[in-house]
């Protein structure tokens, strides 16, 4: 009877000593969480076409379809990946592999998005993924000797 007593305790302690891990579950992933981050990362202001000139004033359903504006500098012309139909493409572990190693051209934050927590990016895809796949691919990227079709946002050279 007394063991039985001592074990029962050392299953309630051992069930304590896990409790800060419980706690921590609201940082598990989530689609809310990564709605809030796409929001507040600043995602949309190039991924989602009108996104910064409307104030954020455009339907959830066209977020992060990409751009056919294009970002010109010494780099060539680049246009923001319509992350809809990339993510589509790509599983949730895959994605948090690149994204601790991404690389992008200009202007896109890639230092940014390797600073993300794996829960971080976990959310994010989850709510990309929750959105489903829509709208075209973005135009390809051209490189600096060669003239861009349609508009584009003109980056001035570096100081040499
Ligand atoms: C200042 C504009 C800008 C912002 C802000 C931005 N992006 Fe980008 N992003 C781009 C551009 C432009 C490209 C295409 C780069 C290229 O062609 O190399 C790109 C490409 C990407 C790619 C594709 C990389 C690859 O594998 O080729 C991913 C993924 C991505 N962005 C995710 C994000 C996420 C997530 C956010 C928010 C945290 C974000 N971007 C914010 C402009 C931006």
């Amino acid at each position: 009877m007394r063991f039985e007593a001592i074990m029962r305790l050392a299953v309630l302690t051992a069930g304590l000593a896990c409790s800060p891990l419980a706690a921590s579950a609201d940082a598990k992933p989530g689609v809310e969480r990564g709605r809030y981050l796409v929001k507040v990362s600043g995602c949309n202001d190039c991924h989602t076409r009108d996104y910064a000139p409307k104030g954020g004033q455009v339907p959830e359903k066209a977020w992060l379809t990409g751009d056919p504006l294009g970002w010109r500098g010494p780099w060539g012309t680049t246009y923001p990946t319509n992350l809809r139909l990339y993510f589509a493409e790509l599983s949730e572990d895959e994605w948090v592999r690149r994204a601790k190693t991404l690389t992008a051209r200009p202007p896109m934050p890639w230092f940014n998005v390797r600073e993300m927590t794996n829960e971080d990016l976990r959310s994010l895809y989850r709510y990309v993924r929750s959105l489903g796949p829509a709208g075209k691919p973005a135009p390809a990227y051209a490189p600096p000797n060669r003239e861009p079709i349609g508009p584009v946002v003109v980056f001035p050279s570096p100081p040499k």
